[in-house]
């Protein structure tokens, strides 16, 4: 695989004050699907408009599929789609219209532009509302045409800030679908912020966290979760005497109470130690009630690294958010 994007200690503090990111450094292989998870004031949206040329770096740089963005900017803007945080299509045109007006500025020749603009729409399924007015669209339906604007030139990279912020659980599911498929269908390379987890662990197969502007651990969601070591096995038993009997189960953790007759062993790995502790259970003649196995989540790594939970900073600003975009778009 080749490298098509790298930042070297990128840097942009706004203001003379304000660090927003601060040498970040990161690298991302043509084909994947790259996230940057973070909370709100990451810097994740200040990151995405450097790579994309949209604002200069402070200190530092970045090469984007062999151009470097302060130096060669036009020829990286060429080669990236952008989808904003923000919604940004004029909703008093059409879907149609809207990325035949885009497919203008990128200069793509106007048959090849009616074409793909075809194909895109009914990838994201909006191929019976094109020539719809935008302003008459669901929230939903505004995000895949975000979307897809991004991709009437076909880049070879796309940057997707915040693709279902404030979007509803069942609304969101089917946006991570389309990207998938447009990643697999279109082979562009992804760059992906977001600030859900689950979105994270579903689309990203390489994530980078960051806070305040820095890169606290890179990996795959599956390394970053395995880099906890502490699965939980929890256990229900007949009685507290056995409960008891369970902390002296050998080669764990540690093991703690938690409610009545219960306890929660934390391992290494539960699927080497699940079988241990079913043997001891068997030796002494225990009765279990319930049994269940926690692996960590991107939550719990989250927590691990910056010290607070992700969710905390969820809900409240986002729908904010969310209420403000609409807002701007309806002026
Ligand atoms: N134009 C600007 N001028 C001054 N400060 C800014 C500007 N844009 C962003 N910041 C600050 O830089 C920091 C990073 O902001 P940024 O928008 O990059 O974060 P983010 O990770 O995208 O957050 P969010 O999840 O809210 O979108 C924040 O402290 C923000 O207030
Ligand atoms: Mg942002």
């Amino acid at each position: 695989m080749a490298t098509i994007i790298e930042t070297k200690d990128l840097t942009k503090i706004y203001g003379g004050k304000v660090k927003a990111v601060d040498k970040l450094n990161i690298k991302i292989e043509e084909g994947e699907i790259y996230g940057l998870l973070g909370p709100n004031g990451a810097g994740k949206t200040t990151t995405i408009n450097m790579l994309t040329t949209r604002i200069a770096p402070t200190s530092g740089t970045a090469n984007v599929g062999g151009f470097d963005i302060t130096r060669r900017s036009l020829d990286v803007r060429k080669l990236i789609g952008v989808v904003p945080q923000d919604f940004t299509a004029d909703e008093d045109l059409t879907g149609r219209e809207n990325m035949m007006m885009v497919s203008q500025f990128y200069d793509v020749p106007k048959a090849k532009a009616i074409e793909t603009c075809g194909v895109l729409l009914k990838m994201v399924e909006l191929d019976d509302a094109a020539d719809r007015l935008v302003r008459t669209y669901s929230g939903g339906m505004r995000k895949r045409l975000e979307l897809i604007i991004g991709l009437i030139h076909e880049p070879r990279i796309l940057f997707l800030d915040e693709p279902t912020l404030g979007l509803d659980v069942q609304t969101r599911t089917q946006m991570w679908n389309y990207v998938k498929e447009i990643q697999k269908r279109l082979n562009v390379t992804i760059i992906l912020t977001s600030h859900y987890l689950e979105e994270i662990d579903e689309l990203a197969n390489m994530v980078s966290i960051i806070d305040r502007g820095k890169v606290l651990i890179t990996g795959t969601p599956t390394e970053l979760k395995e880099s906890l070591k502490g699965d939980i096995i929890s256990l229900t038993l007949v009685d507290q005497k056995s409960a008891e009997l369970m902390k002296t189960v050998p080669d764990v953790l540690e093991v703690t109470d938690s409610g009545p007759n219960t306890v929660k062993i934390k391992v290494t790995n539960s699927d080497e130690s699940l079988p241990k502790i079913i043997n001891f259970i068997s030796q002494h003649e225990l009765s279990t009630v319930r049994l269940t196995v926690t692996k960590p989540t991107l939550d719990e790594v989250f927590l691990e690294y910056t010290g607070r939970s992700i969710r905390e900073e969820e809900g409240g600003a986002d729908a904010r958010k969310f209420a403000m975009n609409m807002r701007r778009v309806r002026r």
